[in-house]
């Protein structure tokens, strides 16, 4: 080979690899090079890890050891859900394995794909998952004096806290990605990482006996958690009378004034309107996130003097359909501030409504991984308007979250709720 070639195959490696590594390193300026160990923890100095076993650091970590126990990290490799016979049946398909029962990961090579672990699956992503590499297990921290005798050798290794963690397992479904294009990802006043949100800030030490008052908490709400869930959206309504200004009324429940003019709509000349907003004021990424086993319901129900006058009809779904869902398609992929009629009916009512998609003031435009969803991206708002049929009671809006689309909605957590008496 001559030298010119290997210069440039040498140089189309080092691109790839600076390619990879790019792409899978969470938006982070500090973290360690993939494969440099004088950038991984420091190993020297350190005698062999004497511990094996999560349940080892119970007595020195007891907070942090309860919390995880408590976690679908620690359930993810006994959760009956992946194993279900049409799913990875029982993890016959070695494919779900590496996420589910992961080797540590900076052993693996910092920000590349999990590999699967031989022993302890039971344990799921365990402390050693995150926390181990070779003899030491990395700490966010500076360590106290008492981390010298501690059997887990800790030693200080700031990348941990960065996103490149997490990126391998969870940007599978783009969440890493998704969250790099919101305020969030952005440098200021706004950002806050996965950690700030999934690792929520807690009272007492990480560690026992250390003299500290916090400690980022490792439960990782999310899905499972219906007191987290009811920080993700906003659901505003209000009515909007036949002779009302629509755009004042629009900009008053939303509190937009970038918005172009949105047709009211012909068929509902004369009358009075419910219009009704849900929006991502607290999710740092798609609503519902990640997997497509989610689902986000906005329904509607009218009561009169407690009579159910209207049963329950599905205004919106936010979701991000299976592939199998061949028959799905998204009404408002590149329609922003297209206003959509949509005939929305069950098997006793038809309601005729209006929508449109509200991007997000920071960065409106923004990269669709899959253009079949209908999640609601950080910070955008879905409107919805109708006429109601004539009487004299109450509506109720509830925003449902849903484990999977096919649950009852008496089988979900109701995230918003909002009553409304309808003016006569
Ligand atoms: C006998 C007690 C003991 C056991 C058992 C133990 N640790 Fe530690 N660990 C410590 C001490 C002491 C420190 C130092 C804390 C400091 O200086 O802030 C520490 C620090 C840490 C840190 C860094 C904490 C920080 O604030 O930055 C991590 C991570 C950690 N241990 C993980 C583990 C894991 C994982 C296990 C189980 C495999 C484990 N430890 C078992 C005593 C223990
Ligand atoms: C690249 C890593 C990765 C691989 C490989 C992987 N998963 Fe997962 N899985 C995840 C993550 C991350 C979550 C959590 C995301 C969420 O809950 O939204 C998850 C969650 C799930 C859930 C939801 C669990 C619940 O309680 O609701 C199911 C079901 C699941 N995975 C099935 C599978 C199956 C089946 C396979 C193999 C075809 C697989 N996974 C392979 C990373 C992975
Ligand atoms: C080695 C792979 C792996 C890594 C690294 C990882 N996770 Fe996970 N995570 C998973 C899997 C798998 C699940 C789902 C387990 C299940 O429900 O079966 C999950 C679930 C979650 C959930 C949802 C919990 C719930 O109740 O549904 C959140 C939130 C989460 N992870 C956040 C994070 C954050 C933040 C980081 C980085 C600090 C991180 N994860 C690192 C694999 C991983
Ligand atoms: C999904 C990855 C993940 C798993 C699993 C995990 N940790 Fe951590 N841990 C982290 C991250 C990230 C931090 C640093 C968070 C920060 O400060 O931004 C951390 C911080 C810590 C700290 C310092 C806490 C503090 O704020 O004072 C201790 C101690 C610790 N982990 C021990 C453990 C133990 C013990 C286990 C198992 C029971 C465990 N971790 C499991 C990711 C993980
Ligand atoms: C501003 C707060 C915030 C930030 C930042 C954030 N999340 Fe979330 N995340 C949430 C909320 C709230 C939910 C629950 C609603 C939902 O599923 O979208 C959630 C849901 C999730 C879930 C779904 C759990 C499930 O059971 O389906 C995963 C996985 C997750 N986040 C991972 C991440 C990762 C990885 C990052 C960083 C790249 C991140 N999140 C950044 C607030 C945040």
């Amino acid at each position: 080979m001559s030298p010119q070639l290997r210069a440039l195959l040498g140089l189309v490696l080092l691109v790839s690899v600076v390619a990879v590594w790019f792409g899978l390193r969470g938006g982070d300026t500090d973290v360690a090079k993939i494969g440099d160990p004088s950038q991984h923890p420091s190993v020297d100095g350190k005698g062999p890890l004497r511990l094996a076993d999560s349940k080892e650091c119970e007595e020195c970590h007891p907070q942090v050891y309860a919390e995880w126990k408590g976690s679908h990290h620690e359930f993810a490799w006994r959760n009956p859900e992946p194993r279900r016979k049409d799913l990875s049946d029982n993890f016959k398909n070695k494919d779900c394995i590496p996420c589910h029962a992961p080797r540590p990961l900076i052993e693996v090579g910092w920000g590349a794909r999990a590999l699967e672990r031989q022993t302890r699956r039971d344990d799921g992503v365990n402390c050693f998952t995150c926390h181990r590499y070779k003899n030491v297990v990395a700490a966010p921290h500076e360590l106290t004096a008492a981390a010298a005798d501690a059997p887990c050798n800790p030693v200080t290794w700031a990348p941990i806290r960065t996103m490149t963690l997490c990126a391998p397992c969870h940007d599978q479904h783009k969440v890493n990605q998704d969250w790099l294009q919101t305020r969030y990802a952005a440098d200021g006043p706004d950002r806050k990482d996965c950690n700030d949100c999934h690792m929520p800030v807690t009272p007492g030490p990480g560690t026992k006996g250390v003299d500290r008052p916090e400690h980022r908490g490792h439960g990782f709400p999310g899905g499972h958690d219906a007191e987290f869930l009811k920080t993700s959206a906003t659901l505003r309504a209000r009515f909007v009378g036949p002779d009302e200004d629509w755009m004042a009324a629009v900009k008053d429940l939303t509190g937009r004034d970038d918005l172009p003019k949105l047709e009211r709509g012909a068929p509902f000349d004369g009358k009075t309107l419910l219009l009704i907003e849900v929006k991502n004021t607290g999710v740092g990424h798609n609503l519902p996130a990640d997997e497509r086993h989610r689902a986000v319901d906005l329904e509607i129900q009218l009561e009169d003097r407690g009579r159910v006058v209207m049963p329950e009809l599905r205004l919106a779904r936010f979701r991000n359909p299976y592939r199998s869902e061949f028959d799905a398609v998204n009404p408002f992929s590149d329609h922003a501030w297209e206003v959509i009629p949509l005939d929305v009916k069950n098997e006793n009512i038809a309601l005729l409504t209006h929508q449109v998609r509200v991007p997000p003031e920071f960065r409106p435009v923004r990269k669709v991984y899959y253009p079949k969803s209908t999640q609601l991206v950080a910070g955008e708002s879905r409107l919805v308007w109708m006429a109601l049929p004539r009487f004299g009671g109450r509506v109720r809006l509830r925003l449902y979250y849903k484990l999977n689309p096919f649950l009852a909605n008496d089988r979900a957590v109701v995230t918003n709720e909002r009553w409304l008496d309808v003016p006569r």
